[in-house]
C-alpha cells in the first residue's frame, strides 16, 4: 500500500556549513555559484542532473530527482565554514588550483565574501598542517560552545531557515573508539576534561547535533560514527551520515567489483596505488593519517566479495592500497589498479585500470547532494544514521552490527527506493513478471477469439 509521508517544504534559505574550506569545499562552492550564474553545469550531482524511474517500465515517468522530491534550490543556499587558515574561499580556491584561474576570477565577488570562521584544531591529529586561524578555550567543551555560538550567529546573520554541516576538513590521525565514545554522558565528561581521544571533528559534530543541525562526514575519521554520537543524534532527532566521500579509485572499485562478483569470477589480488599532490595528499603523507584512510578504503572489497560465502573465489584475495604524495600532480590524482582474476577451471586473467581523475571535481557534487538530502531527511523527520546515503561513502555508517552495503548499484537502488517511499510511489524490485503475466492473458484472450 502506498504511504504518503509528510515532508516540510523547503522554504527559506539553507546554510551549508563546512569545517574545512580547502580543495573540495571551495570547488563545491564555486560549482554551485557557477551553476546559479549559468556558467557551468552541476555534473556528477544526482540531485541536479539525475532522473528517477517511477511506476512501470512502460509508463514514461522519469522525472528529474529535484522535480520529484522537494529539495532546496541552488538559489536558496548560503555558504559558511571554518578553516585553520584565514584565506577567503576565493584565495583558497586559487591555492587549491583545481579550477582554472579565469573561472575563479569570474566568481571572485561571491567567493571573496566567504571568510572562514576560526577553527577548532589540534595538531596532534593533523601534524602536517600549521594553521594559525584557531580558537582557544580552556576545555574541549568550551570549544564546542564557541562552535555553537558560531552556528547561531551564522544562522541569524544570513537569515537561514535551516542548516546542515558537511565535514570537508583534513583527515585526522587514526584512533579507535574507546570508553569516552561509548555513551553521551562519558563523551560530555570527556569534553569537560579535554580527553585526548576526542578529535576536533567530534567537537564539530557534537556542536552541530546539539544545535539540531544534520551532519555528514566526508573524511574517514570516526567523527560521528560511535555510540555517544548516535545517541545524541537520536536524542536531538537529527540526521547523520558518514564516512569518507566515495570518489576516484574507490568509486571505480565499487563499480567494477560488483560486476566480477555478479559473474562469479574469482579474484586473487587487487593492488591499488595512487599519486596525488594536493594538501590532502600532504596530510595523508603522515602514517597515522594514512592509516585512517587505509582502513576506510580497505573495507570496500570485503563487503562486495564475501569470502566466507564463496571461499574458493574470494578466500585468498590480497588487497593492497598505497597513496603517494607527489606534488607535481596537484589535485589531479592518478590511480592504477592491477586486478588478478580467474575464470572457468581457474584460468588466470588480469585487468588494469589507470584512472586520471580530478579528486575535488568528483567530490564537490557529493557535498551538494549530501547537504540537500540530509536537509530533506531532516524535514521528513528522519533522524540518526541515514544509511540510504551510503551511495556517497567509502565506509558507510550503519546501525550497530549491520554490515555496510558497498555495491554502488545496490546503494543506488536503496537511495532511489527511499525517495520513492518518501513520496508514496511504488518501490521498484525489477522483478518484471507482471509484464509477461499480462502478455499471457492477451494470448489466451486471442486464442479464445480465434477458437
Ligand atoms: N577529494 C576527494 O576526492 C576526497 C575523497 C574522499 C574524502 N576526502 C576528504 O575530504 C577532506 C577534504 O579534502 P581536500 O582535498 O579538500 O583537502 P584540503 O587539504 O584541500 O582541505 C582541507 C582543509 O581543512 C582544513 N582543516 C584541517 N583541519 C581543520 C579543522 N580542524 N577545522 C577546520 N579546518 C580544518 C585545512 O586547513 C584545509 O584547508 C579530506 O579529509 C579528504 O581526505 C576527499
Amino acid at each position: 500500500m502506498k504511504k504518503q509521508i509528510t515532508i516540510q517544504p523547503a522554504k527559506g534559505k539553507l546554510g551549508i556549513l563546512t569545517p574545512g574550506l580547502g580543495a573540495v569545499a571551495t570547488t563545491f562552492i564555486a560549482g554551485v555559484v557557477a551553476a546559479r550564474k549559468g556558467i557551468a553545469l552541476p555534473i556528477g550531482s544526482l540531485t541536479q542532473m539525475g532522473t528517477i524511474r517511477l511506476g512501470k517500465r512502460t509508463e514514461p515517468r522519469n522525472p528529474r530527482i529535484n522535480e520529484f522530491v522537494p529539495l532546496t534550490q541552488l538559489d536558496d543556499i548560503v555558504f559558511g565554514g571554518w578553516d585553520v587558515y584565514a584565506d577567503t574561499v576565493y584565495e583558497s580556491a586559487l591555492n587549491a588550483k583545481v579550477l582554472d584561474r579565469y573561472l575563479v576570477e569570474s566568481l571572485k565577488d561571491e567567493l571573496q565574501a566567504i571568510k572562514p570562521m576560526q577553527a577548532v584544531f589540534d595538531k596532534s591529529f593533523v601534524r602536517n598542517l600549521d594553521g594559525t586561524h584557531i580558537k582557544t578555550g580552556a576545555t574541549k567543551m568550551e570549544l564546542a560552545e564557541q562552535l555553537m555560538e558560531d552556528i547561531r550567529r551564522f544562522k541569524a546573520d544570513n537569515n537561514c531557515a535551516r542548516l546542515v554541516m558537511v565535514w570537508c576538513a583534513s583527515t585526522e590521525a587514526y584512533i579507535e573508539a574507546s570508553l569516552v565514545h561509548e555513551s553521551l554522558d562519558a563523551f560530555e565528561e570527556g569534553l569537560r576534561n579535554s580527553d585526548p581521544n576526542i578529535a576536533p571533528s567530534m567537537i564539530y559534530a557534537y556542536a552541530a547535533l546539539k544545535m539540531g543541525v544534520p551532519f555528514a562526514n566526508g573524511a574517514p575519521n570516526l567523527t560521528c560514527d560511535f555510540p555517544a554520537m548516535t545517541e545524541l543524534a537520536h536524542k536531538m532527532k537529527v540526521a547523520i551520515g558518514g564516512r569518507d566521500f566515495k570518489t576516484g579509485q574507490t568509486l571505480m572499485k565499487t563499480i567494477v567489483a560488483p560486476g566480477l562478483h555478479a559473474r562469479a569470477l574469482g579474484v586473487r589480488g587487487w593492488f591499488s596505488t595512487n599519486i596525488l599532490g594536493n594538501r590532502d595528499g600532504a596530510v595523508l603523507d603522515a602514517p597515522e593519517n594514512f592509516k585512517t584512510k587505509e582502513v576506510s578504503k580497505g573495507s570496500v572489497l570485503d563487503g562486495i566479495f564475501n569470502a566466507e560465502l564463496q571461499p574458493e573465489l574470494y578466500g585468498e584475495i590480497y588487497h593492497k592500497i598505497r597513496i603517494n604524495y607527489y606534488p607535481p600532480h596537484g589535485d589531479n590524482k592518478e590511480s592504477w589498479d592491477n586486478i588478478d582474476i580467474f575464470g572457468w577451471m581457474g584460468y588466470p586473467m588480469q585487468i588494469k585500470i589507470n584512472f586520471l581523475c580530478r579528486d575535488s571535481i568528483l567530490a564537490a557534487p557529493i557535498v551538494l547532494d549530501l547537504a540537500l538530502f540530509l536537509d530533506l531527511a531532516q524535514r521528513t523527520g528522519l533522524s540518526g544514521v541515514q544509511e540510504w546515503l551510503s551511495f556517497y561513502f567509502k565506509a558507510p555508517q550503519t546501525a550497530p552490527g549491520l554490515p555496510a552495503q558497498h555495491d554502488i548499484f545496490k546503494q543506488l537502488s536503496k537511495l532511489e527506493n527511499t525517495l520513492r517511499y518518501l513520496m508514496g510511489e511504488e518501490l521498484i524490485t525489477h522483478l518484471g513478471l507482471d509484464y509477461y503475466e499480462e502478455l499471457e492473458k492477451e494470448y489466451e484472450a486471442l486464442l479464445q477469439v480465434t477458437a
